[in-house]
This record gives C-alpha cells, sequence and structure tokens, in this order.
C-alpha cells in the first residue's frame, strides 16, 4: 500500500518510519516532511494545500492519506479528501472540533457524563474580569476556546498574573471559560476509534514544561515515555468504560462519528480521573514512544479504523518500555534561530533512532528549521534501560544553541 502522511514533525517521522519497517508499506511519502525523510519521499505540499494534496494521491494513488496536525483536520481536509474519493485516516472536520473546540468537547464530556473539570463561560474580556476579581482561591485555569497551538491556557497564581493573561489573550469576541484547577499527575490516552469500537493504546506520560522539575513555560511537549505506570489496568479499564467509549458512543448518536485518534490528556489523582483535554489525533511526542511498542502492523491498524472493522482487530504491544527526549532550540516556546548545522548523526549507535522534527536538508547538511527539532528515542527492557541509552548519546547529536530536560520519565523511575 502506498501512504501519504500529512505533516512535518516529529510524530509524522515516527509513522512514516513505523510504516516502512513493520511492512506495512515500502513507499510512504511526506508533504511536507523533514529532514528525515529521504528527499525523493517528501512532497513540496504544505498542509493547508488542499487541493495539492489530493492532486499529489489521485495522481500517485495513494490508497492511505494519514493526517498528522490538528489544524488541517479542524479546517476539513478529511472531508475534503473523502469528497474526491482519496480514502484518508483522521476524523471528519466536525468531529475534530473536539479539539477545536473546548466548549464543544465539554458538551460532549456532559452529555457522556465524564468526569471533567468544573468550568465558567465567557465571551469577551469584562464579565471574565469582573469574575476573575471576585475569585479569592488561585491556581485557576484560563483556556481559550479555539485552536491555540498550546499557549491558550493560562494557570495563574494571582489576580495580578490572570489579568495579565486576559489583556494578552482576550479580545472583545473571544470564548473562553475559566475551570477549577486540579492536583495530580497528568497521562495521556491514545485510542483508535471507527466511530463504533475504541481501541486504547499503550499509556503514555508527556513533559509539558520546558526546564526540569516541570518549570517554565508550557511547550508542545519536551519528552514523553510508555507505558506509564501511573495508568494501571484497573485505571485503564475505567478510561475505556467511562471516558473513550461515552464520548465515541454520544458523537456517533449525535450524527457525528469520531474516526481516527481520540486523545484523553488526563488527570490522575488517586481514586479521581478527570478529562483536561481531548485531542483529535495522534500527540507530539507521545507518538514518538507509543508506535515503537506496537506489536502489529500499524498499517493494518489505521485500516481498520479506516475501513470500520475495529471490532475484529486484535491489538498488541510488545512487553519494553520507550522513551523519547526531544532536543529543542535555545529560546524555544519563544522566539529561537534557525539553519544551525547538526552534526553527529554518524556517531550514534542503534540503542538510539532519532526522529526529525525541525529540521531541514540544505546545502547537504540538515539544519534545524524549528522550536523542536530532534526526538531521541530508544527502547530498552525497562524504563531505566531506554534512558540510560539515551542520555549516554544524546550529546554526541550537536547544533548551536541546543537544549533538552535530562529528567524525562522522573516519576516512573524506580
Ligand atoms: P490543555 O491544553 O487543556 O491540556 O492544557 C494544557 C496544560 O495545562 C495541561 O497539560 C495541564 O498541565 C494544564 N491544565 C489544563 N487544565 C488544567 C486543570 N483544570 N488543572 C490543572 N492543570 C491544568
Ligand atoms: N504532546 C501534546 C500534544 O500532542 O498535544
Amino acid at each position: 500500500m502506498k501512504y501519504l502522511i500529512v505533516g512535518s514533525g516529529g510524530r509524522e517521522h515516527a509513522i512514516a518510519w513505523r510504516l516502512l519497517n513493520d511492512g506495512s508499506s515500502k513507499e510512504v511519502y511526506a508533504a511536507p516532511g523533514n529532514g528525515g525523510i529521504l528527499p525523493n519521499n517528501r512532497i513540496d505540499i504544505k498542509v493547508n494545500d488542499f487541493e495539492g494534496i489530493a492532486r499529489f494521491s489521485l495522481e500517485n494513488k495513494i490508497d492511505l492519506v494519514v493526517i498528522g496536525p490538528e489544524v488541517p483536520l479542524v479546517d476539513g481536509l478529511t472531508d475534503f479528501l473523502n469528497s474526491k474519493g482519496i480514502r484518508c485516516f483522521g476524523p471528519s472536520k466536525e468531529a475534530a472540533m473536539i479539539e477545536g473546540s473546548k466548549l464543544f468537547a465539554k458538551k460532549i464530556m456532559k452529555t457522556s457524563n465524564v468526569p471533567a473539570a468544573a468550568h465558567w463561560d465567557f465571551t469577551g474580556k469584562e464579565p471574565l474580569i469582573e469574575f476573575i476579581k471576585k475569585q479569592d482561591k488561585f491556581p485557576i485555569v484560563i483556556k481559550l476556546d479555539g485552536l491555540a497551538a498550546g499557549k491558550g491556557v493560562g494557570i495563574p497564581q494571582n489576580t495580578d498574573e490572570a489579568l495579565l493573561f486576559i489583556n494578552e489573550n482576550v479580545k472583545k469576541d473571544t470564548r473562553v471559560f475559566v475551570e477549577e484547577f486540579l492536583k495530580g499527575e497528568e497521562a495521556s490516552v491514545l485510542a483508535i476509534s471507527d466511530g463504533v469500537t475504541v481501541i486504547p493504546l499503550v499509556a503514555a506520560q508527556d513533559h509539558k514544561r520546558v526546564y526540569d522539575g516541570d518549570r517554565g513555560p508550557n511547550t508542545g511537549g519536551m519528552g514523553a515515555y510508555a507505558p506509564a505506570p501511573i495508568v494501571t489496568t484497573e485505571r485503564m479499564k475505567y478510561i475505556k468504560d467511562k471516558i473513550l467509549q461515552p464520548v465515541i458512543d454520544t458523537m456517533r448518536k449525535e450524527g457525528i462519528p469520531f474516526k481516527g485518534i481520540l486523545y484523553a490528556g488526563l488527570m490522575i489523582d488517586e481514586d479521581k480521573i478527570t478529562v483536561l483535554e481531548f485531542n483529535a489525533r495522534f500527540g507530539d511526542p507521545e507518538t514518538q514512544v507509543i508506535l515503537p511498542l506496537l506489536d502489529v502492523k500499524l498499517g493494518d491498524m489505521l485500516n481498520s479504523a479506516v475501513d470500520s472493522t475495529l471490532d475484529k482487530f486484535h491489538i498488541k504491544f510488545k512487553d519494553k518500555h520507550a522513551m523519547t527526549v526531544v532536543v529543542a532550540s535555545k529560546g524555544y516556546p519563544g522566539d529561537y534561530d534557525k539553519d544551525k548545522v547538526i552534526t553527529g548523526f554518524d556517531k550514534i549507535s542503534d540503542k538510539i533512532m532519532v526522529f526529525h522534527a525541525g529540521t531541514e536538508f540544505k546545502d547537504k547538511n540538515i539544519v534545524t528549521n524549528g522550536g523542536r527539532v530532534l526526538s531521541i528515542t530508544s527502547i530498552g527492557n525497562s524504563l531505566n534501560e531506554a534512558r540510560q541509552n539515551i542520555y549516554d548519546e544524546i550529546d554526541k547529536i550537536k547544533f548551536e544553541g541546543s537544549f533538552y530536560r535530562k529528567d524525562i520519565g522522573y516519576r516512573a523511575l524506580t
């Protein structure tokens, strides 16, 4: 089968790598891809060029388009490709609203009786400011309704910080809500669904803050590992039965079946499991640790969801541990330089795999082209082993201004 992956991050490199290495496919293209994907397999088409993606898919007889990022999903790429007769993995525009609008997600959760944080809605600044001024309990959580590339959530510790976030982010018509602050440990449970059946994948834990010890601003994710022991078998059963399946059932009953990856961002506090958010796609960097552990062909899993046969699909995971550490550009998640030459790819052993994210091929070099540059990944018999493999070798790969967290996986290490 021929695949086209839409996107350019570490997640897309991991999907392409997995399809090519597990016998799913001999021909995988990426639009636009990154410096980790062979130039001949990269298509110079942007993720918002729907016509271009359709044209390439039809001309090259692509069997399945796999959409990585949220923006083209929320903008309706799946519906557009389907209308041209092109098979595609990823939810429809309407179903992707579970990520595209946090208030829509709240509505679906309420109908499905899914545990969510209490929230209060507002449109615009004034009523929100009045509400904040009456608050005496901090921290609180302020969330913008729409997609915001990870920058739509503020967790102010006092009134002044709350007003700063509001003044910077909330305009007259902005839909926004305040949410109770929840304590606990976060986990990402991604599940594949065909709109009826839902199958959870191995649970992962992301590290969203930029610096060690979970300090500094939120990022897209600085590292991840799987399985995440916080998601015990018992908790996973609860997550499937009380969260994932009810949401899939509600969406089907409301005429917006969800086909694709439903990603639940969870807060776990002993007996209490609460949904913080849903995403409508594979997570990045969670995908870099989930896919290496998959013990079935990725292509079979994706096609089974598209063909609505997941009820007959048996998922299996290897009894191993995976970790990934993101190497980022100085300044990320704020402004950063590009075009720094990356060296050392020839020095690493086969104990680690390098998934590229913000890289480009330029003048015979691989250079930086983004905030999150590389995702250094290893699989081991224990999390300690995977971790050791990564930190033994990560400094062999160099570029000016590179940095990474040194404590990925700390909550699960024994
Ligand atoms: P979200 O995009 O909704 O997942 O929020 C981004 C990050 O903000 C989450 O990964 C959490 O670290 C944090 N967060 C969001 N909502 C809450 C909440 N209600 N209580 C505590 N932390 C939260
Ligand atoms: N790692 C967080 C996300 O993919 O949204």
